[in-house]
């Protein structure tokens, strides 16, 4: 581990699990961390929390990722406020039983889990500088997914294993084609799996939906400062800056699936991507 001090962070849905625990930890490490929040009530509730350390240097600023206009004002008022951005921890998901879109009319946890985050980072990568990191939080679901090029929102035939394990394999293949976009410019792009974690995902925000099972199962999963520490590592061991475009579980390289190596797959991707959020990225191929 490293100190972080005079370091920027920005950590996505910071205000529950696995990104609240990273926040807090990349804080006690000295960084100045930017807790991007969709909602304003929940981001204050946590911000206070993790406030409880006085010395954490902490920011809320709000951020929907499932509405691209949300990320692109974002991307402006972070670029008004910031200088340069050291670590982006990609981590925010979203996972769902039903069906449902976000305001750009993109299913959900493509929406939000790839999408968002695309966007979110192009707009912000002319600002890392060398020796920077990219986390993007995948998972183990990846290995059964597909990406539907052909109905990407998923209109026929969705169903919840389909959809989330599209939006995870996005995000490897997110992190293997920007490793290689970002390389010359010194910056580390690594993705992880958690593992099982006991948090809010699946928890319905407005009913408590799921709250039930996922209360069972907390004796069985791992806490979510367990589950953070692969992510931790990534954004801060010094020894992790010399690895690039890599799928890490428990702070190790692991096997990930065939089809999140394919780099013509991982190109098809990035550039349909640019479409859809309508945002053409300077960074290019070698
Ligand atoms: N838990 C596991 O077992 C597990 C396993 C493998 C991978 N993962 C991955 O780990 C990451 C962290 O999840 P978690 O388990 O810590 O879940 P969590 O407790 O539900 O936290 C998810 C965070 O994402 C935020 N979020 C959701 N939709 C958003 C949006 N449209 N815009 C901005 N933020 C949004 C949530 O904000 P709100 O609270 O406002 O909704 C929340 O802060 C996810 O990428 C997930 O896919 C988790």
């Amino acid at each position: 581990m490293r100190m972080l001090n005079g370091k920027t962070a920005i950590v996505t849905g910071a205000n529950s699990g696995m990104g609240m625990a990273t926040s807090a930890a990349l804080a006690d490490m000295g960084a100045v961390v930017i807790m991007l929040c969709r909602n304003e009530k929940r981001g204050k509730e946590a911000l206070n929390q993790l406030m409880e350390k006085a010395e954490r240097k902490l920011d809320l600023m709000l951020c929907d990722l499932g509405d691209l206009s949300s990320v692109n004002t974002f991307a402006d008022m972070f670029r008004a406020k910031y200088e340069r951005l050291d670590i982006l921890v990609n981590n925010a998901g979203f996972i769902s039983l039903d069906r449902q879109i976000t305001k750009d009319g993109f299913e959900r946890q493509f929406g939000v889990n790839h999408l968002g985050h695309f966007l979110l980072t192009l707009k912000l990568a002319d600002l890392i500088p060398c020796g920077g990191r990219i986390v993007n939080v995948s998972s183990g679901a990846h290995k059964t997914g597909k990406i539907h090029f052909g109905d990407i929102n998923l209109t026929k035939g969705f169903n919840v294993i389909k959809a989330y394990s599209q939006s995870k394999l996005a995000n490897v293949l997110f992190t293997r084609e920007l490793a290689i976009r970002m390389k010359k410019r010194g910056i580390a792009v690594n993705c992880c799996h958690p593992g099982a974690v006991a948090t809010n995902i699946g928890i319905s925000r407005d009913t408590g939906f799921g709250k039930t099972v996922t209360g069972m199962l907390k004796p069985f999963f791992q806490t979510p400062e367990q589950g953070a520490r692969t992510a931790i590592f990534l954004a801060s061991d010094n020894d992790v800056g010399r690895i690039t475009g890599e799928y890490f579980y428990k702070c190790r390289i692991a096997r990930s699936s065939s089809r999140s190596k394919d780099m013509e797959l991982a190109r098809r991707l990035f550039e349909f991507s640019e479409e859809l959020v309508e945002y053409k990225s300077s960074l290019s191929r070698p």
